[in-house]
This record gives structure tokens, sequence and C-alpha cells, in this order.
């Protein structure tokens, strides 16, 4: 070899990123690069030495005595750990040496040991979401003795085993959210997140990225690295969409797609990603009526109706109206009969939720133990003197107003917000539209 060629080989070996160590026939070493010495520590001063008088351990040697290359021999030395592969050094079939080259595992040791670190951490973290997304309700918290509810939890604690999808339908306050928290506490993924989204609550503009999720520079204002949708939250768990008819006709078509598909797209993303999250969706709409006009997706219906359970209004069981109200009044208190009548006698648009609403107040009003009439909200009493004591004489205007308000509150229930359907609404209480909003002001009503 001309001296130009040495250099260009020694420039290599120099330039390596693993640690080489050559040693001649005679087992004196020849060359080492600077990676040997980082890796191992063992300076250029071995260079023309024996290497077994440096390294009494050394299986190199061995090497030129059978010829054999030695794969992945780990080493341990002076607190440094490394892997070192072996071979001979073969020409014209005559072992003229032998070539060590190792690898530092420090570094794997470093990442292996930061890998458990961030794996402990992820573990912590799934854990602590899961205390965060676990349900407070479950079936025993359903307090009922109406043969119709009794039916709907029996209902409710077999399908929750299974992954059907379950559609929830009921007025406000009947205890909707409820089932759906028992439902999930019932399966098998209990131990999974619930995820509760409420579809009337998020504004329109911004539905599609919570529920999706977006790619890094989806849009001005998008989250570094993107963000994961609740869909992709509720992995492994219950997804429980609240006021789906309150979704409009597009996010009704995209979450149509994703219960076909199995699978979700982030916003401004290509990737599909499998999702295994079961359904539960809920309303106080009628979407049949909604899906006669237009308004809701007839596919999505049937695609989430696929277990059905219609609960009942508290004025349709009025016998769990004293049950309820007993048992969330404090065992050491009293409630006057007439408080009771009068309770189970009134309608409650706003179902279990103000019953317990209306008792809470009560039960803080009271001072000795008793609930009697006059510890009752406002409304109430007011409602009250209208209604119970048929003896009294109130000022007609009083009682008109209190009428007219209760038939715009139960009118209201049933129609959208948008002003076509308020003006349909309008058009069939045979006032203008302009009266409605007055009296909707008046009264209060949303
Ligand atoms: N049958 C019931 N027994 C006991 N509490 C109930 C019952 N139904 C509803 N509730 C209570 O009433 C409130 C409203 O229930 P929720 O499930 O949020 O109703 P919805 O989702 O239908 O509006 C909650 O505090 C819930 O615990
Ligand atoms: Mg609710």
């Amino acid at each position: 070899m001309d001296i130009q060629t040495v250099a260009w080989w020694k420039a290599i070996v120099e330039s390596m990123n693993d640690g080489v160590l050559v040693i001649d026939r005679a087992g004196i070493v020849r060359t080492i690069n600077p990676e040997y010495t980082n890796i191992t520590g063992v300076t250029p001063d071995i260079i023309g030495k024996p290497l077994v008088a440096y390294r009494p351990g050394a299986q190199l040697p061995k090497t030129l005595i059978d010829g054999e290359s030695r794969v992945g021999v780990y080493r341990k030395a002076r607190g440094r750990e490394y892997v070192v592969d072996m071979a001979p050094i073969i020409v014209d079939g005559e072992i003229i040496g032998a070539v060590s080259v190792c690898k530092s595992l420090n570094e794997v040791h470093t990442l292996t040991q930061e890998l458990a670190k961030q794996q402990e951490t992820v573990a912590e973290l799934k854990k602590q979401m899961r205390s965060i997304y676990k349900v407070k309700y479950t079936f025993e918290d359903i307090i009922s003795q109406d043969s119709k509810m009794r039916d709907l939890i029996s209902i409710a604690k077999k399908t929750a085993l299974t992954n059907l999808p379950i559609l929830i339908t009921g007025e406000s306050g009947t205890g909707k959210e409820l089932f759906a928290q028992s439902i999930h506490h019932t399966s098998l993924r209990t131990n999974e997140p619930f995820i509760a989204v409420n579809c009337s609550a998020i504004p329109v503009t911004s539905i599609e990225n919570e529920l999706f999720g977006y790619a890094e520079g989806a849009f001005v204002g998008a989250l570094q690295g993107g963000k994961s949708g609740l869909f992709e939250m509720a992995d492994g768990g219950t997804l429980f969409l609240d006021e789906i008819g309150d979704l409009s006709m597009d996010v009704q078509a995209k979450i149509l797609r994703v219960l076909q598909e199995g699978s979700i797209r982030r916003i401004g993303e290509v990737v599909e990603r499998k999702i295994n999250v079961r359904i539960v969706a809920a309303t106080h709409r009628d979407l049949r009526q909604m899906i006669a006009k237009d308004l809701f997706r007839s596919e999505l219906f049937y695609r989430l109706n696929v277990v059905s359970i219609q609960i009942p209004s508290l004025r349709e069981r009025k016998l769990d109206i004293p049950l309820i109200i007993n048992s969330v009044t404090p065992q050491s208190y009293t409630v006057d009969e007439e408080v009771m009548n009068f309770l189970t006698s009134y309608d409650w648009p706003g179902n279990v939720r103000e019953l317990r609403n209306v008792i809470d107040f009560a039960v803080c009003m009271t001072e000795e133990k008793r609930i009697s009439i006059q510890h009752l909200p406002d409304f109430m009493r007011k409602h009250h003197t209208l209604y119970a004591d048929e003896t009294r004489i109130i000022p007609l205007h009083e009682a008109v107003d209190e009428a007219e308000k209760k038939i715009l509150q139960h009118a209201l229930q049933y129609v959208g917000a948008t002003v076509q359907e308020r003006l349909k609404l309008a058009n069939e209480l045979g006032i203008s539209l302009a009266t409605l909003y007055n009296k909707m002001k008046k009264y209060q009503l949303n």
C-alpha cells in the first residue's frame, strides 16, 4: 500500500462512529480510533504494546487462534459498558490480525432510563385522567318505584354490558345523564374514561375541533403539536353526547361518518385514527319530529337509537315525588303534609332537578327541621296560593300571568331556538313573534 492509501484507510477508521481496535498476528495493538478511547477509556499509548498486557480479560487474541468471529460480547470496565464485535483479519487464507469494533451502552442505558421515567409519567397521567373522568352516579342512585322506570333501568343494566349505542330521551332534569353515567359504571369500560359533551354548550365554530381534534397549523391559533379531540380522549371508554338534537346537520354528518368508519381524522390531517368508543346520546327534543322537519339526519338517528331509553317526566310518575322528597330531605327533618300534597300535585317542568333544588332550598330556609309552605321558594309559594288555596282571592292579572307563563314554559320546551321555529310557535299561540319575545323576556324564559 502506498502512503496515500494508508492515510485514506486511517482517515476512514478515525472518522467511524464505533470504537475500533486492531491487533496484529502477534497480538500487538496496531491502531485504535478516537471513538475507542471515548467508549472504553483506553488511550492511544496502548499502540505498539501487547493487548493482553493492558487488558488481561481481552478475548480478541483468541480470535487470532480460532479464526472465529464473536458478535455482541458484553463488556464492563472502569464503569463503562459496551458491546464488542470481534473478527479475524484474513489475507490469502491466513490470519494476519484481528479487529474489535465496540458500541457504547451508556447512551442506550440513559435512553432506557429516560424511557422508563416517561412511561411512569404516562401511567400516572392515565390514572389521574381516569379519576377525572370517572362517573359519579350508579344505578343505585336512581330513585324510582315507577314500573316503567324499573323496566328502563333493567334494560339499561342489560345493555350496559354490550357495546350497543344507546339513545336516552326525556325532558330536562329527568335523569338522562344519571342513566348515562350508570351505564358506563356498569359496563366493562368502567375503568376507562367517561367523556360527557354537551353539544348545545360548545360554540358552533369550535365543535368540530373539540370533537375530532386538529393538526398543528390547521388554522390560525391552533395549538403547537395539534390537539386530540373528545372522541380520542374517550378511546376505550364511553362518549356521552348530551343534547345531540342541538347539533347542526353538518356536524351530524361528520359524527355519522365516525360511527360508520370506527375511526376519526383530525382536522387538517390525512391519517385515520382507529377509535374504540361506546356512544351514549341524549336529548330532550323529539328527534322523529326533527327528522320530519329536516333538522335531524335519520341515518344518525337509527344508528344511535339501537337501544332506546325514554324517561317519563316526573309528572307522569307522581308516586316518585314523595319518594324523592324523603330521600333528599335529611333524616331528622319532617315535611308538612300540605307541602307533600302540594309538591306531588305540582307540574315540575324542570323534573327531578327542579324538585331537588326546591327541597335543598327549603331545608336551608327552615330553622326547626320542619318544612312548611313558607319555606318553599317564592315562585312556588305564589303558585301554592294560586292553585292550592281555593278560598283565597288574588288579583286577576297575577293569575293570568301565572297561567300564561306556564303555557309558554311548556311550549318552549318543544321548539328550537331558531327564528323560524319560534315564528311557527307564535302562530300556533295566535300572537306575533314580537309579542312572543316580549312575553319570554317578561317571564324570563329562554
Ligand atoms: N330518578 C332520580 N333519582 C334521584 N335523582 C335523580 C333522578 N333523576 C334525576 N336525578 C337528579 O336530578 C338532577 C338532574 O339529572 P340529570 O341526569 O342531569 O338530568 P338530565 O340530564 O335529564 O337533564 C341530578 O342531580 C340527578 O342526580
Ligand atoms: Mg342533562
